[in-house]
């Protein structure tokens, strides 16, 4: 039996597919893993036998990964389960920062009260809100992961020529792309060459300011800027300032910020990305199976502490010794030395300072497990 501690909701379209081996909801005693969305956790004190945890989510940020890495706590998250919906968004992001639709719908309702005089001044006044279409104009997608991926790809399907870039794209999600989607050899020469741009890659140090005042002084005119991926990617202050120069046309964020609110020409969205009841089934849906995998056979998906590391199952009478240790050498040397029986199959692997390693032991004694831990370097230890 596993006990998961839920810290937020989380959808029953998830907690249904755990089975009935388990227990779980906000007041269990003694978990083996957590569940959580946007608890913060970074005060709460961990149990030794707390295995995982889980953020129905992209960002980890509620979560103290050092702590967890040093105990052996594995944290995982959902990548990509809210792609979908982001990619909606900025679809409809596209259409507004082109179309002004917006400006349109605020107008029409000043015509309230004119009666049967409503149809000619819609007539007369419509010609203010002519905007371009987007068919054969150039979308600049910067970063071509999840979300990247699919915006890509719709906008070829909606007749956009499409370019990218991303300098770190998975073999898996090259596959993904669009043939048609044309990869460039650096963010600026999207930036550069493109009417529309989306950016699409997460906010770190290298990535703060991409769009800054001297990147947008390269642009071509008039171009139209979106971003639904992190404020601090792009810079208000600059994009402000290209927007009343009219250099910029539209900027459309999903990340409202007091400087741009209401400014003319600007669209500021409150950071609604993820929010379809899909989404979150999505997430929900993610996080258990990532925890049920990992609770019944140590496998591991979609963590940001310990390597990705999955090994099926070829035979259920041998012990599996789920080992994470220090990454240090001669270790794993040591714990095969103690692991004892004949290691049918292993897979080891290492991420920065902690590595994990599942051996399936032929005639393995789970009691071994305690030999395995009492060497130096080893963090946890299970026998499943
Ligand atoms: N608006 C919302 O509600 C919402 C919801 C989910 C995610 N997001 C944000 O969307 C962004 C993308 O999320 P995702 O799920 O697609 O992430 P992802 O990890 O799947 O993709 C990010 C991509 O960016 C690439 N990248 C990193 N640095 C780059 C650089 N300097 N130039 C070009 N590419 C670079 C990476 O290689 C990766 O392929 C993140 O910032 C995330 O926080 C926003």
């Amino acid at each position: 039996m596993f006990n998961i501690l839920t810290l937020n909701k989380i959808a029953a379209v998830g907690t249904s597919r755990l089975g009935d081996n388990y227990a779980y909801g906000d007041d269990v005693q003694n978990p083996d893993a957590v569940l959580v969305r946007s608890a913060a956790m970074h005060d709460m004190q961990f149990e030794d036998n707390l295995l995982a945890i889980a953020r129905a989510g992209a960002g980890t940020n509620n979560i103290p990964k050092d702590v967890c890495s040093e105990k052996g706590i594995v944290v995982f998250n959902t990548p990509g389960a809210n792609a979908n919906a982001v990619k909606e968004l900025v679809i409809a992001g596209l259409l507004l920062s082109s179309r002004r639709v917006m400006e349109g719908a605020d107008w029409a309702k000043t015509l309230k009260g004119n009666g049967d005089a409503v149809g000619k001044m819609v007539e007369k006044g419509k010609s203010q809100f002519v905007g371009p279409e987007i068919k054969g104009k150039t979308l600049g997608v910067i970063g071509l992961g999840a979300i990247g991926i699919l915006v890509a790809n719709c906008a070829v399907a909606l007749g956009m020529d499409v370019i990218g870039f991303d300098p770190f794209m998975s073999v898996t999600n090259a596959l993904k792309l669009n043939p048609a989607v044309k990869l460039m050899k650096s963010g600026e020469d999207v930036m550069v060459n493109c009417d529309y741009l989306t950016i699409h890659v997460p906010l770190t140090a290298d990535t703060k300011d991409m769009v800054d005042a001297d990147m947008i002084a390269k642009m071509k005119d008039g171009v139209r800027i979106l971003n639904f991926s992190r404020d601090g990617l792009v810079n208000s202050t600059a994009v402000l300032e290209a927007v009343k120069s009219g250099k910029v046309a539209k900027y459309v964020t999903d990340f409202a910020t007091d400087d741009i609110i209401g400014e003319e020409n600007i669209i500021c969205l409150p950071h609604l990305g993820a929010s379809t009841p899909e989404s979150e089934d999505n997430c929900a849906i993610m996080a258990c199976d990532e925890l049920k995998e990992y609770l019944e056979n140590g496998n591991i998906v979609n963590s940001v502490n310990y390597p990705a590391l999955s090994l099926a199952r070829t035979n259920t009478e041998n012990v599996r010794f789920c080992v994470m240790h220090k990454n240090v050498p001669e270790l794993l040397k040591k714990v095969l030395s103690e692991v004892k029986g004949n290691v049918e199959n292993m897979l080891s692997k290492s991420r920065g300072d902690y590595a994990y390693a599942i051996i399936d032991v032929a005639g393995g004694n789970p009691e071994n497990a305690a030999a395995i831990a009492a060497i130096e370097g080893v963090i946890r230890v299970r026998a499943i």
